[in-house]
């Protein structure tokens, strides 16, 4: 049977994939961002999952405005990095999970989801930038260390759906996941966000009280960020501050109990307030194989402590550059 063991919630600013690609991680500015997912691609190569389901959003990469799914799950073998308009990024072809993703498509559409399937699919910065922060950089020609479903949101055109559908998505991604026969250890990632705002008199907005706050209740109180109306997240966090409500999909797939792993929070990278959060399952269902061979789930809760102690104090350090425009 397959679970959902963990989730982690990271931007995607294409700059941050540009950095990568151009050999300028060291830096400073890129190297205040960069060395707040070390910790979690340590975690990563221990946790090794057999499958990521990535949550993101396409920028009219693979959709134009004139085909707009509100999601979209990739059902392909594989997904070519996208031409966002400089070529596709040197990363390697994504390999998709097609069995598991048809079994999600079927268990999540007969529970009334009607996701849109996707044969065949481009993935842009939107997919590939967090996959390099928690995954690491990869050699164009080498391979990502799991297969990948895409789930891709519509958070670009209006209307995109609300918080509440997005977690209750979440709820129905957890259910299929764990009506899959075969023993495997899934990982999902909610992208994008957090506060931001990239074009109009309000360009450059970041709200950290706001995207704090949404940290703590992802963790703490997930149902109450459920109830906020977009509009609040278009005031608050800025246009594409919408981007968030991605991240309630991953929360509702982990269920009621999570326990949170790691979180990391700077501004800006670009236009964007950078966050990033690992939390792990921490129900009932994630009991049994796939828990326990979690290495930061039961067994070593003290080492996961130590760890997160540690990189909180050396986040606080970093977070000197914060700025806040309403
Ligand atoms: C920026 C951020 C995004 O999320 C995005 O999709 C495009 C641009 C930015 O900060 O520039
Ligand atoms: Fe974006």
């Amino acid at each position: 049977m397959a679970r959902i063991i963990a989730g982690v919630g990271s931007s995607h600013v294409p700059a941050i994939g540009a950095a990568l690609d151009n050999n300028r991680t060291e830096e400073p500015y890129w190297r205040r961002v960069f060395s707040g997912f070390e910790w979690s691609q340590k975690w990563m190569r221990e946790l090794k999952p057999d499958v990521a389901i990535i949550v993101y959003n396409d920028h009219a990469s693979a959709f134009s405005v004139e085909v707009i799914p509100t999601f979209a799950l990739g059902c392909a073998a594989e997904f070519p990095p996208a031409d966002e308009g400089w070529g596709p990024r040197p990363v390697p072809v994504v390999q998709g999970h097609p069995a598991l993703a048809a079994h999600i498509a079927q268990s999540v559409i007969l529970d009334e989801f009607d996701l849109t399937i996707c044969n065949k699919m481009e993935v842009d910065h939107g997919m590939t930038v967090p996959m390099n922060l928690v995954f690491g950089k990869q050699d164009k020609d080498g391979e990502w260390p799991c297969p990948v479903i895409p789930l891709a949101v519509n958070v670009v055109m209006y209307p995109p759906p609300t918080g509440h559908r997005c977690f209750m998505l979440g709820k129905a991604l957890k259910k299929a996941v764990e009506s899959y026969p075969e023993d495997l250890r899934v990982v999902i990632f909610g992208t994008g966000g957090l506060s931001h705002q990239i074009s109009g008199p309000r360009a450059g907005l970041i709200n950290s009280k706001w995207d704090r706050n949404f940290l703590d209740n992802l963790s703490k109180d997930p149902v109450k960020l459920t109830k906020i109306p977009h509009l609040d997240y278009m005031r608050e966090a800025g246009a594409e501050g919408i981007e968030m409500v991605m991240w309630l999909i991953m929360r509702g797939a982990l269920g009621d109990n999570v326990e949170e792993l790691y979180r990391f929070y700077t501004v800006p990278a670009s236009n964007t307030a950078v966050g990033h959060i690992v939390l792990s399952a921490r129900d009932g269902a994630a009991k049994g194989k796939a828990r326990a061979r979690d290495p930061f789930v039961g067994k070593r809760p003290a080492a996961a402590s130590k760890l997160r102690r540690a990189t909180r104090g050396a986040a606080a350090a970093r977070q000197k550059v914060e700025r806040i425009r309403s």
